[in-house]
């Protein structure tokens, strides 16, 4: 199960997107935003990383104008490991190498063919383990500090 969640600047993206898990038969719920009207980037990351952390859905793709603001506020949130790509090699390697469990897109940066080729590479990419498990403990300890 896949959450879906954007501001305004990802509004139109995360329709796309939504389209393409659909065509897929990926199973997703669209946390919001569900319109186009301005809307603040750290509300719309909370409730998709929630449902992450507690295991109700597997991962999730995220949106807003630049994919920034809401990895930022992403990764305040325990257990998330968000990651902002808009190019093909990170998004595999975020998930071989950092086991990233949210996929951040910017709607301004990446047009919909490509953000597409990013969710598919993510979703269909596992995480390497091996040298890097201890990698992901250092990091998931930092969140005690
Ligand atoms: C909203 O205008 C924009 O600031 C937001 O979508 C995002 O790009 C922030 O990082």
């Amino acid at each position: 199960m896949i959450a879906l969640g954007s501001d305004h600047g990802g509004f139109e993206l995360k329709r796309e997107i939504a389209n393409y898990l659909t065509e897929r038969g990926i199973p997703f719920e669209d946390f919001g935003t569900h319109s186009p009207d301005s809307c603040d980037y750290p509300d719309m990351a909370v409730e998709p990383c929630e449902a992450v952390a507690n295991g109700r859905c597997d991962q999730a793709i995220l949106i807003c104008g630049t994919g920034i603001g809401i990895s930022m506020a992403a990764n305040k949130i325990h257990g998330i490991r968000a990651a902002v790509c808009s190019d093909y090699f990170s998004a595999k390697y975020t998930r071989l190498h950092n086991d990233a469990n949210v996929l951040c897109l910017g709607g301004r940066v990446v047009g919909p063919g490509l953000a597409c080729e990013l969710v598919e590479v993510f979703l269909n990419t596992p995480f390497e383990g091996g040298r890097h498990s201890g990698r992901i403990e250092k990091l998931m300890k930092l969140e005690e500090k």
